[in-house]
């Protein structure tokens, strides 16, 4: 019987697991066989004879004895590799990446050029791993041959993931400071008195009912007669389907108040409904901030954890589409980890820095 080297089953394995996750280097097959052999050199080969048995006792032997060693050396070969391949640099995983980005844009118009490339490779990474593909130009077959894949891989591209009241504090400052001053200038306001709200890129309705909720509260006793609209917008439309059914499973629900539950929300089976009159205060709109023209007259415009998909001068270019869809005095709220950038620093004043609250100032833009 032939004495097989478990080593490279090991390597092997590992391998597949690292050029699945990574973006940043070249996962073509010469790179791979290249990375292989190299590491191979390295590492003292384990020979077992006998049936399959036999190479898994060894081979989780080994693996629990030097899995660390042989990560070192997969790590340092990738490096090497990956500086010096044996193509052209970079061309042949930079090219299937573009050519993959047309093919989206041409059999679904989505324009992804605006977006970073290194939150759209991540994403895709998450896909390519699930076909065990692993190149762009794989990738790209299979969503020919397999058009249902675009389902999958709009979910990840435009990851949904949103919760009520998240990031509580900045929730606490909108009640407390920010919506009290937009209620006592619409008081002062003669005639129709509303206050309208555009939430952008809104995922299911969580962030635009946890406004709503806040409103209502607000004002439910106040005799002025102002009525409230908030508009939640986003470009993925089964998103919104759900979103205007308003009912939720826990995991939306981790930052609820027991007292916001039990007023706001009927609990069906193991879900929550929202109640119609918060829900009568919400309406939703497919709108593609990049390509469409959003909502206007706006008294807020809250825009979180979108950002992070734009580049810089998108992010530019929208925050004073923003600033534009702001009535007098309006606020603009952005997410943690956001910031103004460009031409946007000089016409918002900074309400909270931490909470990322800001107030239009008026300019000579408009
Ligand atoms: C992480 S969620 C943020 C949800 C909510 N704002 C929050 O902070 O909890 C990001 C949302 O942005 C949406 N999005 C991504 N690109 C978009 C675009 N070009 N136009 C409109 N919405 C977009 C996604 O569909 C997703 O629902």
């Amino acid at each position: 019987m032939r004495a097989h080297n478990v080593m490279e089953d090991i390597v092997s394995k590992y391998l597949d697991e690292m050029f699945s996750m990574r973006f940043d280097i070249c996962t073509c097959d010469i790179c791979r066989q290249d990375v292989m052999a190299y590491v191979l050199t390295r590492l003292s080969p384990k020979y077992v004879t006998g049936d399959s048995g036999a190479v898994n006792t060894l081979m989780e032997q080994v693996r629990a004895e030097q899995s660390s060693l042989v990560l070192k050396e997969i790590v340092n070969a990738v490096r090497l590799i990956s500086e010096h391949p044996r193509h052209q640099k970079g061309q042949d995983h930079e090219e299937a990446y573009q050519l993959l980005m047309k093919q989206i844009k041409i059999d679904r118009g989505a324009d992804f050029s605006q977006y970073r490339d290194r939150v759209l490779k991540r994403r895709i990474a998450l896909r390519m791993r699930a076909h065990e593909v692993k190149s762009y130009s794989e990738y790209l077959q299979v969503l020919i041959h397999t058009p249902e894949e675009y389902e999958h891989l709009f979910e990840v591209l435009t990851i949904n993931v949103s919760s009520f009241f998240r990031d509580k504090s900045v929730w606490d400052q909108l009640r407390d400071e920010v919506f009290p001053e937009i209620i006592r200038a619409k008081r002062a306001q003669h005639g129709l008195k509303k206050i309208r709200i555009w939430s952008a890129g809104c995922s299911h309705g969580e962030e635009p009912y946890s406004l709503a909720i806040l409103l209502y509260e607000l004002l439910e006793n106040d005799d002025a007669g102002i009525r409230v609209e908030i508009i939640g917008t986003d470009i993925d439309k089964e998103c919104l389907r759900q979103a205007e059914k308003g009912r939720y499973g826990l995991e939306s629900m981790k930052g609820m108040s027991p007292h916001y539950l039990r007023r706001f929300f009927i609990a069906v089976k193991d879900e929550f409904q929202v109640v119609p009159h918060v829900q009568a205060m919400v309406k939703f709109k497919d709108c593609n901030l990049i390509t469409d023209p959003g909502i206007d007259a706006v008294d807020m415009v809250i825009c979180r954890n979108v950002f992070i998909y734009f580049n810089r001068s998108l992010q530019e270019h929208l925050i004073m589409k923003y600033y534009d869809a702001l009535n007098k005095d309006g606020f603009f709220v952005m997410g943690n980890s956001e910031n103004l950038l460009g031409e946007a620093r000089h016409v918002f004043k900074v309400i909270d820095s931490m909470h990322r609250i800001y107030q239009k100032i008026e300019t000579k833009r408009r």
